[in-house]
């Protein structure tokens, strides 16, 4: 493994792998155990979108591991004033060990890793949230202490993270089913991976997928990009929510997870949320130990 791009380029084994080393890192943390697995190297952080949970924990992370990480805004950036990201890629890769970024254009990502030579790790796109998902299934994990087998229900949007819920979910031979408004659907390139699965199902009912599910996930209903679109988007997800009606067709010990942030109100209710805490704000955890997890494998 050389990048972490998206769900889709990794394979079981190397997604196992990560979660095996984030539970140890976990482990180490919170006893103590110093981990200074990544002396003197540093990270280039790019953000081109907002963010809480990335930004933090990849730059603690990174001080955890005896790294550097530095906060590079696109705003401050010559990639902002319109330099190639072929140029860029190739000059950031003699200064600095490893670059995260958050972008719009998966394409962005990709030709960081074409032309540069340091590893590459996806912070978000459009299309694929890797480093969320892979903290979600250490979290399920934690819960139900397994993977293989268990339901993941996904309610609402078709965006990066559906794309990388069911492509992650499919590979460590979870069941996926997904309930989407017709014109939202996932990434074509997902569904013609997932389609070859007979226990993925992708749904216009939301109760008819929650049913029996083990995990229930949902997300915001407009994602960063597309606030101009928030009011049609109210209206046609109105019927996708995760509340009380949905969880009495999960399972009676179904996990709730979202990846924060969340619109109470919206793809979630208050109620739903707050009853699920526990699982939420560990997922939220968990991207750090993740994260360390996936620097150590490309940066180590
Ligand atoms: N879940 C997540 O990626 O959060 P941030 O946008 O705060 O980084
Ligand atoms: N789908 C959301 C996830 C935020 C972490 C977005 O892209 O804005």
């Amino acid at each position: 493994m050389k990048h972490l791009l998206k769900m889709l380029d990794l394979s079981r084994n190397e997604i196992l792998d990560i979660l095996n080393l984030a539970d140890q890192l976990k482990y180490e943390q919170k006893h103590g155990i110093p981990h200074s697995l990544l002396k003197g190297k540093t990270l280039g952080m790019i953000f081109q979108k907002a963010s809480t949970r990335t930004r933090v924990s990849f730059e603690a992370g990174m001080y955890q591991l005896g790294g550097y990480a530095l906060f590079l805004s696109s705003n401050d950036l010559q990639i902002g004033r319109g330099e190639p990201v072929e140029d860029t890629a190739r000059v950031l890769s003699r200064y600095i060990d490893g670059i995260m970024i958050r972008t719009f254009e998966q394409d962005e990502v990709e030709a960081l890793a074409e032309y540069g030579d340091i590893p590459i790790i996806n912070g978000l796109t459009d299309f694929s949230h890797p480093c969320q998902v892979l903290a979600d299934l250490m979290t399920v994990r934690e819960y139900k202490n397994k993977l293989e087998g268990l339901k993941l229900c996904y309610i609402g949007d078709g965006n990066n993270m559906a794309n990388s819920l069911i492509v992650g979910g499919l590979k460590v031979g979870m069941r996926v089913s997904v309930a989407v408004p017709g014109e939202y659907h996932p990434a074509k390139k997902v569904l013609d991976f997932a389609n070859s699965f007979d226990c993925f199902e992708l749904l216009a009912d939301p109760m008819a997928a929650a049913k029996e599910a083990d995990v229930v996930i949902t997300d915001v209903w407009a994602s960063m990009g597309k606030e101009g679109e928030q009011e049609k988007r109210r209206r046609d997800f109105s019927e996708y929510q995760v509340n009380k009606d949905i969880m009495e067709m999960a399972k009676p010990d179904a996990m709730v997870m979202h990846c924060l942030p969340a619109h109470r109100g919206e793809e979630i209710t208050s109620e739903i949320l707050e009853s699920h805490a526990s699982e939420i704000f560990d997922e939220a955890e968990n991207r750090l130990h993740v994260q360390k997890a996936v620097m150590v494998k490309l940066m180590g």
